[in-house]
């Protein structure tokens, strides 16, 4: 079989997958068109139209990544080639680790505690117990659930929820558009691990952000259109006050357009913290297993797990 890689790392995934699969022929994306031949499979992130165009014998994509939003929106993708996407792989650690630091940023008041620095204020605020301190989860696949398990090991109680009810021991679980309600009054800081889907995008919206407790807080280390940003400022308040709107903080990993805009409004509100989608990149070396294991199977017409592409996940 022939595969092309397309990657920011795309030498090292080349490299490791030729170990794994010695008969298989592993190229680069940056081979030129008339060195390729007929390419089998794709092992790609975020491949652009015009590379997708130049490969008409494709039998099947592996998704570099767990979000398959940027290649289902591909313009270019070509109907009914069937595209695996990695399960976890080590993801899930990385952001748990990021939502964990989100978690205790404000349960620990360190959004507090910066503003008390830059006016030279030393006065420590009471620590609230982790029991009193419930976490939301949206979203409970495989990056999700593990998460939500993480924070509940962290001893915080953990509310999640899913379209379809998910049967999950270490938290509760809330699902449908009732049960994002319930779970919304109920949690200090909500965490973002949805797909971007067209049922999901905008789901933090006026009506979403108005269920949460006042002082509540956001982390959004899943996609950037769940989130409908003129309602998330509105939820923040006047940035030029110290009072807060009904939400008292977000940290944001994941943005509609990315690299966020110079001109986006939510690089200067105090009370966002932004990061450049790094909650969770993929490991190679966690990832390579089932990155092989796939175009292994596909190659021998074994069965894969397959992306959906009218749920979008
Ligand atoms: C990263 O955002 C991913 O979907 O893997």
């Amino acid at each position: 079989m022939r595969v092309l890689v397309h990657c920011h790392d795309d030498t090292a995934w080349c490299d490791a997958l030729s170990q794994r699969l010695p008969d298989a022929e592993i190229l680069p994306s940056s081979t030129p068109a008339d060195q390729r031949g007929n390419i089998d499979y794709l092992a790609a992130w975020q491949p652009s139209p015009e590379l997708l165009k130049q490969l008409p014998s494709l039998k099947g994509i592996v998704n570099l990544g767990a979000g398959v939003d940027a290649l289902l929106n591909n313009p270019a993708l070509p109907a009914g080639v069937p595209i695996v996407k990695l399960r976890d792989a080590g993801m899930a650690k990385l952001i748990a680790d990021y939502v964990r630091y989100g978690v205790l940023h404000f349960q620990r008041n360190f959004d507090h505690y910066a503003r008390q620095q830059a006016k030279q204020q030393w006065q420590p605020l009471d620590v609230i117990d982790k029991a009193d301190w419930p976490v939301g989860v949206l979203g409970l696949g495989a990056i999700g659930h593990k998460v939500a398990d993480a924070i509940a090991a962290d001893g915080f109680p953990v509310h999640g929820w899913s379209r379809t009810p998910k049967p999950l021991n270490s938290i509760t679980c809330h699902h449908g558009e009732d049960g994002l309600f319930t779970l919304l009054s109920q949690v200090q800081t909500l965490v973002l691990l949805l797909p971007d889907t067209a049922a999901t995008r905008g789901i933090i919206n006026t009506n979403t952000l108005a269920a949460l407790p006042e002082g509540a807080s956001l982390i959004n280390p899943g996609r950037g259109p769940l989130i409908d940003e003129t309602a998330l400022l509105a939820a923040l308040g006047d940035a030029h006050s110290d009072t807060p709107g009904r939400l008292r903080g977000a940290l944001l990993d994941a943005f509609s357009t990315e690299p966020l805009p110079e001109s986006s409004p939510l690089w200067q509100h105090p009370r966002i913290r932004i990061t450049p989608h790094m909650s969770g990149p993929t490991p190679l070396n966690e990832a390579l297993d089932q990155v092989a294991e796939t175009l292994h199977a596909m190659n021998n017409g074994e069965p894969v797990e397959t992306v959906d592409p009218q749920a979008g996940y």
